[in-house]
């Protein structure tokens, strides 16, 4: 194992205030998202958008590496340059999506285990050769009615550790993303629990498989209540003679500055109790937060705990970077340069976030 440049390559990822730029959606969910606005479900116009992201002027100033996706790492812009040398004459190290994604887990119904293990080592040696220097692989965990089970929890972290310790052997760098679905109308609490389980169990199995700690990257969701958690109830004591009544006020939705800070403070908490100080850095998915709040609470963290924290906080976001772009573009050419502005804006603020010194200005310019 080549330890170095593991630990090099790491610590690259993160260095900088600069982050990653997740642009590997697979076929299915790339076309999933071009059919919302139209855009065609062909090979060409996937190509196309691609090239659209890779070719944005400034994108290597705020992203220290693209996740692609196996058809995007084949491809060319239309010159015949492949995508591969247009990010790396950008300082832009490529990664690569290497798991077969999730399905259903035989006996557990609504579950997930991600695949993909099968011939990893082989697939990893071809993309090292074409130039990939690190991968990515997400396991997804459900919260609902007595889920995520203590067995699935355990299956995807397994398979996580087994993909990492791979990954080292061939020298790429594991982005290890066990991500916590915001679906569903579980509280902050319930999410920070599971969470908290979810991460305790991937470090577990990443020493079980030896996994080098300096040598990996951690790409865990935010701790977020679910996307239908109820409104909050405020509730207030008052009180006649000696008893004590309980009156709801009214039903609210926690106005958004006190939602940024506790999700700040609690996810920072989660992330502390469980994540060894070895490992270089965290790298936040957005999840389907706005790429507005995404950028807020990533910049919270950093401006009230990055002086105490053993690793970076940043981020590698896909939706929080790329939708605004894709809303301009809509697969018109004449929009190419207008979402180029759009996406380089996205990373422009999550690198200010790196900081602590993003503000709703910035998104005013
Ligand atoms: O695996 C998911 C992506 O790498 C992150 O995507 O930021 O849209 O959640 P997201």
């Amino acid at each position: 194992m080549n330890t170095q440049l593991l630990i090099d390559t790491a610590r690259k990822l993160v260095a900088d205030n600069k982050g990653l730029l997740a642009m590997d959606e697979s076929n299915p969910t790339c076309d999933k998202r071009f059919a919302k606005l139209n855009i065609p479900q062909t090979l060409e116009a996937r190509r196309a958008y691609r090239e659209l992201i890779v070719t944005t002027p400034g994108l290597g100033e705020c992203i220290s590496g693209a996740i692609l996706y196996d058809e995007t790492i084949r491809q060319q812009k239309k010159d015949g340059t492949p995508f591969l040398k247009v990010l790396t004459d950008a300082g832009i190290i490529p990664g690569i999506k290497v798991d077969a994604g999730a399905k259903d887990l035989a006996a557990h119904p609504g579950e997930k285990i991600t695949e993909g293990l099968d011939g990893l080592r082989d697939r990893l040696a071809e993309y090292f050769q074409m130039g990939a220097r690190f991968a990515k692989w997400r396991a997804v965990l459900t919260i609902g009615d007595d889920i995520p089970s203590r067995s699935c929890i355990e299956a995807n972290a397994h398979a996580l550790a087994r993909y990492a310790a791979l990954c080292q052997e061939a020298g790429m760098v594991p982005i290890v993303e066990p991500e916590v679905l915001m679906d569903g109308d579980h509280t902050l609490e319930v999410c920070r629990k599971v969470t908290e389980e979810v991460l305790r169990n991937v470090f577990i199995q990443l020493n079980c498989q030896r996994v080098m700690l300096e040598g990996m990257i951690l790409k865990p969701n935010m701790v977020l209540p679910g996307l239908t958690c109820p409104p909050r109830q405020e509730v207030k004591e008052v009180g006649i003679g000696e008893q004590q009544y309980q009156v709801r006020l009214t039903d609210r939705q926690p106005d958004e500055e006190q939602d940024i800070d506790e999700v700040a403070d609690i996810t920072v908490k989660t992330l502390w109790r469980t994540v060894p100080a070895a490992v270089p850095g965290i790298a936040f998915l957005s999840g389907g937060q706005s790429a507005e709040l995404a950028s807020a609470r990533l910049n919270l963290m950093n401006l009230r705990f990055k002086s105490q924290l053993p690793w970076a906080v940043s981020f590698s976001f896909a939706r929080a970077i790329q939708q605004p772009a894709l809303e301009i573009w809509r697969g018109l050419e004449a929009n190419v340069k207008a979402a180029q502005q759009a996406l380089l804006h996205r990373a422009r603020c999550n690198r200010a976030a790196r900081r602590g010194e993003y503000t709703a200005a910035m998104e005013k310019k």
